[in-house]
């Protein structure tokens, strides 16, 4: 089943305190919502805010993890070690974690299964970069990040995969693909997953675009047919500028 979800990645944004009080005042001012609703605070954090959020319905999720369950990694976080916080799903692949970490399709294939193992629910991000779109590469980009760290899966794994197409040209620089840009990327992601896998995956899988999501532009975005959500960035850490994104869907 698809899922309406608008999920707020904090990236290295606020310390315990900060992160305290943001998550409580988005959770006081939620409106009721069909949607699903999730924060993404650094690490250190998240068990703070899954206190802070106890009673409401706003998930907590990682923004990253290590295929191991545990072991020599220095600096590095498990499935199990976020599983044992109440952390339900994570979020893999993103582009800063590509760009400046470098994740390759190969390791981020090694945590899609690794937080399925662990039923953690996966927000797998892709994307192309700006040169692939001006050299028309865009779908090949985004068929073989798709191919190469998804398409080993089993089709029950899908069931926890939601995908988020952030194109890289789009994230924190305030430029923002037309919701036509997001609708035909969109579109073409559930073809390759239905070539891949089946038709039924292909419809059921929840696709959100990430990449200067705004209050001014989330309601043309949500309003295409294969855009199910988004994955926000700057946009929320302002309480009134996230709720403005989750009540456009
Ligand atoms: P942005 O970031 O909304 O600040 O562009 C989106 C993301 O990186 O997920």
């Amino acid at each position: 089943m698809r899922s309406k979800i608008v999920a707020g990645n904090w990236k290295m944004n606020k310390n315990l305190q900060e992160t305290i009080y943001l998550v409580e005042d988005i959770a006081s001012k939620l409106a009721d919502t069909s949607a699903e609703v999730m924060v993404a605070p650094t690490f250190v954090n998240l068990s703070a805010a899954v206190s802070a959020l106890e009673s409401s319905k706003i998930e907590v999720v990682a923004q990253n993890m290590h295929f191991a369950e545990s072991g020599a990694y220095t600096g590095e976080i498990s499935a199990g070690m976020l599983k044992a916080i109440g952390i339900q799903s994570v979020i893999i692949g993103h582009s800063e974690r590509r760009a400046y970490f470098g994740e390759t399709d190969e390791l981020l294939s090694k945590k899609v299964k690794a937080a399925l193992e662990n039923n953690l629910r996966v927000i797998f991000c892709f994307g192309e970069e700006l040169a692939d779109r001006q050299s028309g590469n865009h779908f090949t980009v985004v068929e073989s990040q798709l191919k190469n760290a998804l398409f080993s899966l089993s089709t029950g794994d899908w069931k926890n995969i939601v995908l988020a197409y952030e194109p890289v040209w789009a994230i924190g620089t305030g430029e923002t693909a037309s919701p036509e840009q997001a609708q035909e990327m969109h579109a073409f992601v559930r073809k390759t997953v239905a070539e891949g896998f089946n038709q039924g995956i292909a419809d059921d899988v929840t696709i959100l675009y990430g990449g200067s999501v705004k209050p001014g532009n989330a309601v043309e975005i949500f309003a295409k047919p294969d855009v199910d959500g988004g994955l926000i960035g700057g946009a929320a850490l302002k309480t009134d500028d996230f709720l403005a994104i989750v009540n456009a869907i």
